[in-house]
């Protein structure tokens, strides 16, 4: 079974790939390296003894895309990350997200449409649900207004989708991951955000190495026990393990409808303080933070609802918190001693 996997020498999709070829899939990559590097390709062959094929172009690039498309008309499905993700950056940008990730997106149904791919999984997210009004959030809850553009991107995505299907042989399921941390056994992959980390545990650990001075916590004044936001914390292994069980699910027609959502979330919500003292425990470090104030845009609470996706996909999320902060540790060691 052939996959097409797009941004698959990003964080996730690095990690998916592994675990596909471990299934047995045979897998191409398609990235244009805007947020990773190509390295990665080594680090999967060197993981799991094959070398995907790897093609660097931008799916934004219409005839490009095409053009791959005819040339792997084969596809048994694809499973499409690639798409920026940061908040912060969107509201600055909004252009740059609604072109990337829609365009990008619009031109990967034309070519699953001209060459008959009957199968996609979708990279959505748990910022379609905003503040819900009822915890833990299933994927029955409304959606909300975006927060941001790149929320926004999201949303429109799923429409595009749902709209597609209805005049199309596709068949898409849309993931919406809450948040994804943590880093392959082997440490040789693993989350690497360019530039200063936006996300919590990628501050947490360039800190603890000393690239960054202190961590700041946004906000200590939520309603929540301790003050602190609170999170789905996922570990990025269980989240693409979820994506090969998805992508059979089509393949062996097993889908119940032709447009289908899961939460991908481990069901236990924690803080950032718990976070923190998480990392503490497993490193055995002492974290130079301090408290500020709210950053803007952010949801003070928010877990997953997983019963949908524990019994349709038979799937749990299975590492521990302690495990997963253990994990972006031994990566953030592992990679900074090899670079
Ligand atoms: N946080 C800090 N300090 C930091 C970074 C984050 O205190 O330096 C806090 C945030 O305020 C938040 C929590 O840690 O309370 C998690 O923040 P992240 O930036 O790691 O994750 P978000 O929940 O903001 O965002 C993630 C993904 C987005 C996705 C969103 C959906 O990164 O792509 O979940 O809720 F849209």
């Amino acid at each position: 079974m052939k996959i097409l996997v797009t941004g698959g020498t990003g964080y996730i999709g690095s990690h998916t790939v592994v675990e596909l070829q471990q299934q047995g899939f045979e897998v191409i990559i398609v990235d244009n390296l805007s947020n990773s590097q190509a390295g990665v390709v080594d680090a999967i062959a060197q993981i799991t003894g094959i070398r995907p094929v790897f093609e660097k172009f931008d799916l934004v690039d219409r005839e490009m895309t095409a053009d791959f498309f005819r040339r792997h008309n084969d596809l048994n499905g694809i499973i499409h990350f690639a798409a920026y993700k940061a908040v912060g950056e969107s509201v600055d940008k909004p252009l740059m997200y609604y072109r990337n990730n829609l365009v990008s997106l619009m031109n990967i149904l034309e070519g699953m449409i001209a060459n008959n791919i009957p199968n996609l999984v979708f990279s959505s997210s748990c910022t379609v649900y905003g503040q819900p009004d009822e915890l833990p959030v299933a994927e029955t809850a409304p959606i909300k207004k975006a927060e941001s553009p790149y929320g926004n991107t999201k949303q429109i995505s799923e429409e595009v989708l749902q709209d597609t299907i209805k005049s199309s042989k596709i068949n898409v399921i849309a993931l919406r991951y809450f948040n994804p941390i943590g880093a392959h056994d082997s440490a040789l992959i693993g989350e690497l955000p360019l530039g200063v980390p936006n996300n919590l545990v990628p501050f947490i650990t360039q800190t603890a190495i000393g690239i960054r001075q202190q961590l700041s916590v946004f906000g200590e004044d939520y309603n929540t026990p301790d003050g602190t936001a609170i999170r789905d914390y996922i570990h990025v292994v269980d989240l693409a393990k979820a994506h090969v069980i998805a992508v059979s699910r089509m393949i062996n027609k097993k889908m119940k409808q032709p447009f289908e959502v899961f939460n991908l979330g481990t069901g236990n919500g924690n803080s950032v303080l718990e976070v923190i003292n998480s990392f503490e425990r497993v490193s055995a470090t002492k974290l130079n933070y301090k408290i500020v104030g709210r950053r803007a845009g952010d949801v003070e609470k928010v877990w997953a609802n997983a019963d949908f996706s524990n019994k349709e996909l038979g799937w749990k999320a299975e590492k521990s918190l302690d495990e997963m902060t253990a994990s972006a540790w031994k990566w953030e060691k592992a990679y900074r001693s090899r670079s």
